[in-house]
């Protein structure tokens, strides 16, 4: 078999995961993210993917139904969420959102947050996450996509590579359109006119 590029998280020295976890431990307590995890995890059923968890924020905030299996590219991410996918009883795995070691239709929910401006291929990202769901299962999301006005998509384009080199994502990607375009309907979306939106969108 032919070896696969690794995708750039995969080959991260470690200084992002753990600048990541101490400004988590800081800016999770806020009622804004505490009421994003809360919608996009905690609204999750059945058997659950989610996908680029870094270092598993979001583990406290599945309900006990819940069945999960995370996956996670970047080594030092894992390291740092193993202790809450134990103590929350979540099944951690090393894996691009790229390159999804799984099943056709495995999953009813699919959650990612923050990880499609994030991915290096987004489309590549998107179709696996629409071939591991089973259909008219869901992907709930919380994402920074492209802004709706001229002003703010020239603003995302200038500020861009500044913000992606310090905080290793892309701030004005047409995630919506990209989802759309993959074969999913949205059924919801909080703030559809901010660049910061959370939503939920269903397998066709
Ligand atoms: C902004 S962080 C969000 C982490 C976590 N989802 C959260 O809400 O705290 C982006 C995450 O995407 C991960 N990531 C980057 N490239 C990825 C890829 N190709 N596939 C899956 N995850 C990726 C990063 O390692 C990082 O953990």
């Amino acid at each position: 078999m032919s070896e696969q590029r690794p995708v750039s998280a995969e080959r991260r020295s470690g200084w992002f995961a753990r600048g990541y976890e101490r400004r988590g431990r800081k800016v999770e307590a806020t009622d804004r993210i505490r009421r994003i995890r809360t919608r996009v995890a905690g609204g999750a059923r059945g058997r659950v993917l989610e996908i680029g968890a870094g270092t598993g924020f979001n583990f406290p905030y599945y309900s006990d139904e819940a069945v999960v299996v995370a996956v996670e590219p970047d080594p030092e991410m894992r390291r740092l969420a193993e202790p809450r996918a134990r103590e929350h009883g979540i099944d951690l795995r090393a894996a691009p959102a790229e390159r999804l070691p799984l099943g056709d239709g495995e999953f009813d929910t699919v959650v990612s947050t923050g990880v499609f401006c994030s991915v290096d291929d987004p489309e590549a990202a998107i179709a696996e996450v629409h071939r591991v769901l089973r259909p008219s299962g869901e992907l709930r999301f919380s994402e920074h996509v492209r802004g709706r006005t001229a002003t703010r998509r020239v603003m995302q384009r200038s500020l861009d590579p500044l913000h992606c080199r310090l905080f290793k994502c892309h701030i004005g990607r047409d995630t919506m359109r990209l989802l759309g375009e993959a074969g999913f309907e949205l059924v919801e979306l909080e703030n559809p006119r901010h660049a910061d939106v959370l939503g939920v969108a269903r397998k066709r």
